[in-house]
């Protein structure tokens, strides 16, 4: 099938070069002139495990291209992908500028076209905006009528941030809403190659499955945190709670590290999507309310933990450890090493601050931090070290390092294995 995906972010690309490498012929669309012309000599212009090696292989073999020309791209494609981005407005409400956009835009590529087109809305967005915001937006543009002269669906994608394209080509499922059967049809060919099941619903119960997903994702990691909270008051560790809770296979075990809370482009801002979404609806959305602030006082919690072993924080010396929300990324949106280090500035402490991959974004938000090329760098001299995200090459921190500090004191945002005295660590919400 001709296929065109327009954006080419952490979503639309992966995408792109999953279905070119089962067989479709791609083109992926964007309006960064300099983002298209890396694609197209075969260099992939953002950072996902396999995904350079097998973006250059669908170039080379002519099997993947770029464009900035939307309305040319989706005329000469069957099926159009819309994988833009759909970012948080301040009131926590979604922003639709892009995905509006890019619908105007796609849309104008079926004015003059004879054959049947299928739209397929694969951002997230909120219960009803493809049915009540993009069709309209389709059907004025293009002068045609859905579900007659082109069909509609929405495609959520659950891929995570690094290891995208594995979790593309892998889906644990492919959920499809469609506006009427031929539709979803179409799309349903389009993932014939996919060993994964297939579920074919409506537009808006496919818009939701995205949010209640993320959400009771997000809210497994809030549980786990508030609980992970009681078990350091009793001197339990929380991991063997999670573990033992985690052996019904009713709950599952994934989702239930508990640490320094969660960050990233999507659990806060869906979260709060869908709280606000649901607020409008006349709802009370009581359990995601619960689920981010009980986040919000987890990502600091560390700094809480520091202040019982320095009540006076001023002109103390701290090092930060980890800096981007997870490992394996350089994204360190909404990161708790964001707030962390905010905290720290106004109690007065000085910081020392090191990540593999994420200094250069954090240093755009803490321009006035110490930045170090290891995390033995970081260590020395200070009175402390906090571990803010897991990074493996953090375990193999040794008894050696620490002893180039002022005091010997880990305090852990996420679980280690390093080959440290218990008397010299300790966790956020573990003993
Ligand atoms: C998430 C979803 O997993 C994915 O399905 C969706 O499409 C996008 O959002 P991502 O944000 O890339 O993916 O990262 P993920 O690995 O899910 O982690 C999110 C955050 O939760 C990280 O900050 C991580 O540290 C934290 N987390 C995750 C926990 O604190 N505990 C856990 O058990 C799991």
């Amino acid at each position: 099938m001709h296929i065109s995906v327009v954006g080419t972010g952490y979503v639309g690309l992966p995408a792109g070069t999953g279905l070119a490498s089962r067989g479709n012929q791609v083109t992926c669309i964007d309006i960064d002139e300099e983002k298209v012309e890396k694609i197209n000599n075969g260099d992939c212009p953002i950072y996902e495990e396999d995904l350079p090696e097998l973006l250059e292989e669908m170039v080379s073999q002519g099997k993947l291209s770029a464009t900035t020309n939307t309305a040319e791209a989706v005329a000469d494609s069957d099926i159009t992908f819309l994988a833009v981005g759909t970012p948080m407005n301040n009131d926590g409400s979604i922003n639709l500028e892009y995905i509006k956009q890019a619908a105007e835009d796609a849309a104008e590529g079926i004015k003059e076209k004879d054959g049947y087109h299928v739209f397929v809305v694969k951002s997230t967005v909120v219960p009803t905006t493809t049915e009540e915001e993009i069709i309209p937006i389709l059907e004025v543009v293009s002068g045609k009528k859905a579900g007659e002269d082109f069909g509609v669906c929405m495609n959520p994608e659950f891929l995570r941030e690094g290891t995208a394209l594995n979790d593309f080509l892998e889906p644990d499922r492919i959920v499809i809403g469609e506006l009427d059967e031929k539709s979803g049809d179409t799309l349903e060919k389009v993932y014939s190659e996919f060993d994964a099941p297939i579920m074919r619903t409506s537009l808006k119960a496919a818009e939701l499955i995205k949010y209640a997903s993320n959400s009771l994702l997000a809210t497994k990691i809030s549980f786990i945190n508030e609980i992970g909270n009681l078990c350091k008051e009793l001197g339990i560790d929380v991991y063997e709670v999670a573990d033992g809770v985690g052996m019904d296979h009713r709950v599952k075990r994934d989702f239930l590290d508990s640490g320094a809370g969660f960050g990233g482009s999507c659990f806060p801002k869906d979260v709060r999507a869908l709280a606000s979404f649901m607020e409008d609806q006349g709802e009370e959305p009581r359990i995601l309310e619960d689920t981010i602030s009980v986040n919000e006082d987890q990502k600091t919690k560390l700094v809480e933990q520091l202040e019982d072993h320095y009540p006076d924080l001023s002109g103390k010396k701290i090092a930060v450890l980890g800096l981007s929300f997870k490992p394996g990324t350089d994204d360190i949106r909404q990161s708790p090493a964001i707030d962390i280090i905010s905290e720290l500035k106004e109690l007065g402490a000085q910081i020392k601050a090191y990540d593999p991959k994420a200094i250069e974004n954090m240093k755009e938000k803490h321009p006035d931090v110490e930045y170090t090329s290891s995390y033995e760098e970081a260590l020395e001299d200070t009175d402390a070290g906090l571990i803010v995200t897991d990074w493996d090459e953090f375990n193999a921190i040794d008894r050696g390092d620490l002893q180039t500090m002022n005091k010997a004191l880990l305090l852990e945002g996420r679980r280690m294995s390093y080959d440290v005295d218990e008397e010299n660590r300790e966790g956020i919400t573990w003993p």
